[in-house]
């Protein structure tokens, strides 16, 4: 199994360029089942999630091509039969497989998708998904470990309030919804930027969607789809994780292809602890920071603190004079990296759903394990500031959602590389 090796405290600095986003691409290829013409995707990022996906698409029968050099999917479907099973040996390594069940259902009238695998961060289950399809019209049964849904006259368009704000089920609401007999009023929606990327993609294909204040879309479902192209949003969430290691260790890290914009809510929270940046449209550079100031965050949805930038904030949270507080509101098990960053020397205490790291403490090297996509960046993070040398094992978990992550951070002068 792989391992990725840090000699950590080498100072960062050079320019970044940021992929295109893992989680609006996701989506983003899930909604290609609603059309047979030809589509175009530019900026698809080379990481295991979207790798994946490709081949769930594959098996169902897509007629879909990764030009990785060019990092460009094409995907033409004219006269293709598509399945619609989507099998646990691909849902079970990625849950936003998931998502295929609105496109396929809406389309096709019928879906047999497997019922995602555990996952390290929370129970993570799909009953609003379910919860949003029936509203449209499915019928859903739940047999042997698959969600068998069925809507013999077709979806149709509905007033739906969904019961609590999920990203994954507004995504697959929006794209059955899309192809759905009429109009389609949805409130509580996620507005994470990938969801607004989804919405873009839809509309032109053709689609009339409409976003409003207060969470909510208005989907006119069409059937006659058009030909596009669309190339996907940035990552914010790599973004983010290397404006994090800039504010940790870096002299002059410029973070270029984003749009700061989206960015405010976590650039708000790194100048409170004292973190200096130059900021433009698309790119910003972090000068580096000499006083880390503690501060108190909580996790929620879009526009607020993401998620999955958590475990990243609270390695610079070591460095910060006193004691600071992460309330993590969306997943109830997502602190699986404080043990480990204990054993780098970190003094942190969990009690609930709430972390109180208490700075600043010199981080020394050591072998380690990742649990998730986002703990096991903390770790390289975290191994970056640290004395000596630290080995994170289980990288797998890193490869799904960063490209290249190691050859981008050794550009910029880390010592870091991969060993088997
Ligand atoms: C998306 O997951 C992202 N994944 C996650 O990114 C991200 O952490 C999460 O949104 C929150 O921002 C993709 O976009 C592919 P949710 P998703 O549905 O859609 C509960 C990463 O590291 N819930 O918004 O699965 C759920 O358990 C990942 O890139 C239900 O109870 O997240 C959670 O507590 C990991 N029932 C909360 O809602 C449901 O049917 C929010 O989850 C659905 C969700």
């Amino acid at each position: 199994m792989q391992k990725l090796v840090v000699k950590g405290k080498k100072k960062l600095s050079g320019v970044i360029k940021i992929s295109g986003s893992k989680n609006a691409t996701l989506p983003i290829l899930a909604a290609t089942i609603l059309n047979k013409n030809k589509i175009e995707i530019n900026g698809v990022p080379i990481v295991r999630d979207v790798i994946t996906m490709v081949q769930l698409l594959k098996n169902i029968g897509s007629n879909i091509k990764f030009d990785l050099k060019k990092r460009k999917i094409f995907i033409h479907n004219k006269n293709r039969k598509l399945k619609t099973i989507a099998p646990y040996k691909l849902l079970k390594t990625m849950r936003a497989g998931v998502i295929v069940l609105g496109p396929l259902l809406s389309k096709f009238k019928k879906a047999k998708v497997s019922l995602p695998g555990g996952c390290a961060i929370g129970s993570r289950p799909v009953d609003i998904h379910l919860y949003v399809l029936k509203k449209l019209g499915a019928k859903i049964e739940i047999k042997n470990g698959y969600i068998h849904a069925q809507a013999k006259k077709g979806l149709v368009g509905k007033k739906i309030r969904l019961p609590s704000i999920s990203v994954g089920a507004t995504e697959n609401a929006i794209i059955a919804a899309s192809f759905a007999k009429g109009t389609t009023l949805l409130s509580n929606c996620a507005s994470e930027p990938e969801v607004r990327d989804l919405t873009n993609f839809l509309k032109k294909m053709g689609i009339k969607i409409k976003w409003s204040t207060n969470r909510k879309i208005k989907i006119l479902g069409n059937q006659n789809l058009k030909s596009t192209t669309h190339k996907v949003m940035f990552d914010r969430i790599e973004a983010g994780t290397f404006i994090i290691a800039g504010a940790l260790i870096g002299k002059k890290l410029k973070i270029s292809g984003i749009e700061t914009q989206i960015l405010k809510k976590e650039i708000s929270v790194l100048k409170r602890m004292g973190v200096k940046f130059q900021i433009s449209k698309n790119d910003i550079t972090i000068l580096g920071s000499k006083n880390i100031k503690p501060v108190s965050i909580k996790t929620e949805p879009y526009p607020g603190f993401p998620t999955d930038l958590q475990a990243q904030i609270m390695v610079l949270m070591t460095k910060a004079n006193g004691i600071s507080k992460i309330k993590e509101n969306i997943f109830e098990k997502r602190f699986m990296h404080v043990p480990e960053l204990n054993r780098m020397g970190a003094k942190i205490k969990i009690l609930g759903d709430s972390s109180f790291v208490y700075g600043p403490k010199q981080l020394n090297g050591a072998e380690v394990m990742a649990t998730d996509l986002r703990a096991s960046v903390s770790l390289v993070l975290a191994g970056l500031s640290a004395e000596k040398t630290t080995i994170i094992n289980r990288v797998y978990h890193l490869d799904r959602g960063y490209e290249k992550l190691e050859n981008k951070l050794r550009k910029c002068n880390a010592n870091i590389f991969r060993r088997n």
